[in-house]
């Protein structure tokens, strides 16, 4: 299912068909099944970026590459004309991408058997870049409440994170939050920065969700917030902002000449130096010439989130999280699981698997939300960066799984 020029919501934006295409979810996808889980955009990127990429290779040499300092240029531009974000191009260090780049912080700044703490729910490789290094993992779970638009989000409880932060060394932050679409406000950052000095840990803030806030949020980065610590960084990325993951890179900024000197080392340790050419290219091509293409595709996100919110609001028992940005919608089914019929099983865990894998026999393929910690149980992730089309008819199948599962 294919968006066409012409489609009423936002011309400019398109969704092709992905299948052929090495697409990873379209490819392991049934021939009717609509993917909703990676968290990959299928709108097809802006011109910006075909045209360099072109441009490109139409030199046929694709030797070792360097990274130019227009692309730092670049980089420093971005942040400051849309955050407001003052960076200098000696700050910037180019990683591979963000989870090798978290994982060689993760190295660096802890020892085995050191407490690194995370929030519960969040993107689940944070806890394998913990936890497949030999560090304790602690969770430090999400307050829910209720949103200003009357709806439930994500809050941090700042004693729940001081019992988590008590004794750890490093706090793993995710900002903007996935799954749980938040925009932290500068008010959430000072509590989280408050209680992080006070129990003297660092933080890494995964900064990748940071371009795709709603119209009309505001995104803080955490090393604008006055108490980062000198061995405090934060990574930030083109490939979820642009669409272009398959063309990896990343950028971690660190202020501390000392604490980028020893990261510098301990990427090149681990081979992780050399940048990859046309990701390069491809992202230096779009933080200069694709942010009338990214303000689309935030309106379009956030028009498919109200639609969600709309199909789904006569669903007793289902709620969708208040987003303010991303384009991964988190969905919580625990009240419709108390209607499950007892003698069925009412285990949560099995229930959410065995709800994934039913609203994949009705075509619709989401992440089932354990996956993101125990606070994501009976929660399921859905990923709304896709044509209109597929967005509605994968919430029809998903209400058709539900109807079957857990009859009103
Ligand atoms: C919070 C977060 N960090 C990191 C990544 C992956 O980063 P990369 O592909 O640059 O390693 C994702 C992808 O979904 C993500 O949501």
């Amino acid at each position: 299912m294919t968006d066409t020029p012409g489609t009423p919501t936002d011309p400019t934006i398109t969704a092709p068909d992905r299948r052929g295409s090495g697409a990873f979810k379209w490819d392991l996808a049934g021939a009717d099944e609509i993917p909703m889980w990676v968290a990959d955009m299928d709108f097809a990127v802006a011109p910006a970026i075909t045209a360099a990429l072109r441009r490109r290779v139409d030199h046929p040499v694709f030797g070792y590459t360097g990274v130019p300092d227009s692309y730092l240029d670049a980089v420093v531009e971005w942040e400051r004309t849309r955050n407001d974000w003052p960076l200098s191009r000696e700050q910037l260090v180019v990683v591979p991408s963000v989870m090798p780049a978290l994982a060689a912080a993760v190295a660096e700044l802890t020892r085995p058997g050191d407490r690194v703490a995370t929030f519960s729910p969040v993107y689940f490789p944070f806890f394998d870049v913990v936890e497949q290094q030999e560090r304790v993992l602690v969770q430090v779970p999400l307050a829910e409440r209720t949103a200003a638009d009357g709806g439930v989000q994500y809050a941090i409880d700042a004693d729940a994170l001081a019992a988590g932060l008590r004794g750890a060394s490093l706090l793993l932050f995710c900002s903007p939050h996935n799954p749980g679409g938040r925009v932290w406000s500068a008010d959430e950052l000072a509590t989280v920065c408050e209680v992080a000095r006070r129990e003297g840990v660092s933080v890494v803030s995964d900064e990748i969700h940071s371009d795709l806030v709603f119209p009309g949020e505001r995104f803080v980065p955490w090393l604008t917030t006055g108490g980062a610590t000198d061995r405090d960084m934060a990574l930030i990325a083109p490939s979820k902002t642009f669409n272009i993951p398959g063309l990896p890179t990343a950028t971690a900024i660190v202020p501390d000449p000392a604490w980028r000197d020893a990261y510098r080392r301990a990427l090149a340790a681990r081979m992780l130096k050399l940048p990859n050419l046309l990701a390069i290219t491809a992202a230096e091509a779009a933080y200069r010439g694709a942010g009338d293409w990214l303000d689309a595709v935030r309106r379009r996100i956030h028009e498919h989130y109200l639609l969600l919110r709309e199909l789904l609001a006569d669903e007793p028992g289902v709620r969708v999280h208040t987003m303010e940005g991303t384009f991964i919608a988190w969905i919580d089914f625990r009240g419709r699981w108390e209607r499950v019929d007892v003698a069925a099983g009412r285990d949560e865990a099995s229930l959410s698997r065995r709800f994934g894998t039913l609203a994949r026999r009705h075509g619709v393929w989401l992440s089932d939300g354990r996956q993101f910690g125990p606070e994501g149980e009976g929660f399921m992730r859905m990923n709304l960066a896709t044509s209109r089309e597929n967005v509605e008819e994968g919430i029809r199948r998903l209400r058709r799984a539900l109807a079957e599962f857990a009859p009103q």
